[in-house]
């Protein structure tokens, strides 16, 4: 997808059962104007994917898998499979610090989460970021390059503008402690500078690359009106339907298509 479109997604995390998303999504059909400009994606507990793909309009909104297995399909009690959503979901997290940190996945984890998703056509959002600690001690650029290398071994230059990546500092998320957007456009362009050397110039700019960590309707239009980033993974946010429909008009607004 070209980087004139921008991405929003809203990542209800485990909230608002099958019901309760249906209704949401209702509610958010008369709120969030659609636009040519702008990709907006939800992502609701995986109970209610199959549920919403039956119920949205794909024109207004996409579906994002929160989780998935690497693997195909066999005996993995409880898991599901990038394949079985495949049809279901254009978009799967992968890498999200809440994985990396609560369930402890690994970069090797998310590197075969990374693939199975490009295998089964569905869009893998690769989450980096740094821990506060880290940044303290001024690791975020080694973190952010660990993480890159990690997630996107074996991906091949021609599959890379499939891959979106999100910066996401752990130490924002959920916290109400959001980035600056000078932090965020020095560690997007870190981001930028990495992949150019992993994947060549042109492959590095065609990357579509967003922030998350405690965006706001308030914040949201600082970090759009940075040239390197291309939308927003929104959590806490995503669930009121005026604060969302707002950020989503601010990517609108920064997007070329208003102009
Ligand atoms: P938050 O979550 O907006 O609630 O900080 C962001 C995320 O988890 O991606």
């Amino acid at each position: 997808m070209a980087r004139d479109k921008k991405i929003i997604i809203g990542n209800w995390k485990m909230n608002l059962g099958v019901h309760e998303a249906s209704l949401f999504v209702h509610k958010l059909e008369k709120k969030v104007k659609a636009h040519r400009s702008v990709e907006i994606v939800l992502a609701p507990t995986t109970l209610a994917l199959q549920t919403l793909s039956l119920q949205v309009n794909y024109r207004q909104f996409k579906l994002a898998a929160q989780n998935f297995y690497w693997r195909d399909h066999g005996a993995f009690t409880g898991e599901v499979s990038a394949t079985q959503l495949r049809g279901v979901v254009q978009y799967g997290l992968v890498g999200h610090s809440e994985r990396r940190h609560v369930f402890h996945e690994t970069d090797k984890d998310t590197r075969a989460k990374v693939q199975a998703a490009i295998r089964n056509h569905i869009r893998p959002v690769l989450c980096v970021g740094e821990t506060a600690s880290e940044r303290a001690i001024g690791e975020t650029n080694d973190i952010i390059h660990d993480q890159l290398i990690g997630g996107l071994a074996n991906i091949t230059s021609e599959e890379l503008p499939e891959i979106v990546i999100a910066y996401e500092p752990v130490w924002a998320i959920g916290t109400g402690k959001n980035a600056s957007a000078a932090d965020v456009k020095q560690a997007v362009k870190a981001i930028r500078t990495q992949l150019k050397h992993l994947y060549g110039a042109k492959a590095a700019q065609e990357v579509q690359v967003l922030y998350g960590g405690s965006v706001t309707n308030d914040s949201a239009a600082d970090y759009l009106a940075l040239d390197d980033v291309d939308g927003l993974l929104v959590g806490g946010a995503s669930l009121d339907a005026e604060a969302f429909a707002g950020i989503v008009e601010k990517a609108f607004i920064s997007s070329k298509e208003s102009k």
